[in-house]
């Protein structure tokens, strides 16, 4: 059976994005492959939250993997901090990953422009514990939304890179995956690019968000004026909303607003208000179940004290190997 690995970072509630780019494939994958889906709090280390902020963030990534349906009996959950052989890994890999193609990597020159003033070590080598992440359980497959793609070439690279070094086949490639057709970019609502956490504010829709926050965020979603002539090609604003109601309504529902604005009688309120009761419909399951997993802390304990433990018989046969073809004799 082929082998999943992904993770979500704990920055933050997870949002549309996170659900239709990577949550939705965990859950439909988890009956058909051997899976291990983490919450990457080292990753999220690079902004340096507050350790109370940390533990309250994971907490909340945990709980919606739950609330959406990743069964930890099938799939293996897991705190990325509680295997530390991935850190291991990552230090060997660190030595052949070389500065210049770090740099080059376009989150990290999107992330140094949006944060000069924090340009650490460990945001540079982000693709390189990404890439032991993977190694660590020698995936093959690995659901992630569009943004990644260039993550899991580097991924390739470094594992590549290692098995050449010391003339095996160790590492399988990883490729970024999607039960669709195609990898997911779920937009935001500001009328600019991707729905993220750090963007501006009322730009994502959290899986925890209440039916009025909802409809309070897609009302105040950005649009134009409107169509002046018939079949006008939609400007990014107006295309962002129709690529939301995509993913949450019906293809009636999509079909009938693709009329009314090729025929120039569109009322954009009219298509807000549907995209925003089809948001609250379909994010109703996960949210209904959130407080409840959230209260009930032994429960939550023993998923995570269970998934790091199969992670970590997982990793360590991964680094007592890597050792062993290092060259880490024992005397
Ligand atoms: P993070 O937390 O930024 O994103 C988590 C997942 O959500 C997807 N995603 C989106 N998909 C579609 N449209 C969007 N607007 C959108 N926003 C976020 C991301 O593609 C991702 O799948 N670096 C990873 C975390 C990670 C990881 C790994 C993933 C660390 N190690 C190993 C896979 C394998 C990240 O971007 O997290």
């Amino acid at each position: 059976m082929e082998t999943v690995v992904s993770g979500i970072r704990s920055t933050g509630n997870l949002h549309l994005g996170n659900y239709y780019g990577a949550i939705q494939n965990f859950v439909k994958m988890q009956h058909e492959y051997n899976c291990y889906f983490f919450i990457a709090d080292l990753h999220s280390l690079t902004t340096h939250p507050t350790p109370a902020n940390l533990h309250g963030a994971v907490k909340q990534v945990l709980v919606e993997y739950l609330a959406a349906g990743i069964d930890p009996e099938k799939a293996t959950i897991y705190v990325q901090s509680d295997v530390p052989e991935v850190s291991e890994l990552y230090l060997y890999l660190n030595m052949n990953a070389y500065t210049g193609e770090l740099e080059r990597s376009t989150s990290f020159k999107d992330k140094v422009r949006a944060n000069p003033d924090n340009v650490n070590a460990g945001l540079l080598t982000y693709p390189v514990l990404m890439a032991a992440d993977i190694l660590i359980h020698k995936a093959t497959k690995v659901p992630v939304g569009k943004d990644q793609e260039q993550h899991l070439e580097m991924s390739r690279t470094f594992g590549n890179r290692f098995n050449r070094l010391y003339n095996n086949e160790y590492f399988p490639e990883p490729y970024a995956f999607s039960m669709g057709e195609s990898l997911v970019k779920i937009p935001g609502l500001d009328g600019k690019g991707k729905m993220g956490k750090s963007e501006s504010e009322g730009n994502a829709i959290f899986l925890s968000d209440t039916p009025e926050a909802i409809r309070k965020k897609v009302m105040r979603a950005v649009t134009d004026a409107g169509p002046t002539a018939d079949n006008q090609p939609k400007p990014q604003e107006i295309q962002n909303l129709f690529d939301l109601l995509k993913v949450v309504s019906t293809p009636d529902t999509l079909e009938h607003f693709d009329n009314l604005y090729n025929t120039c009688a569109i009322r954009y309120g009219d298509l807000k208000k549907q995209l925003a009761e089809d948001m609250i419909i379909a994010t109703a399951p996960i949210r209904e179940k959130i407080n409840d997993i959230a209260s009930d802390a032994p429960y939550l304990r023993q998923v995570a004290i269970y998934g790091a433990a199969k992670a970590r018989e997982s990793a360590s046969k991964t680094i007592r190997e890597v050792r062993e073809i290092i060259g880490f004799r024992k005397f």
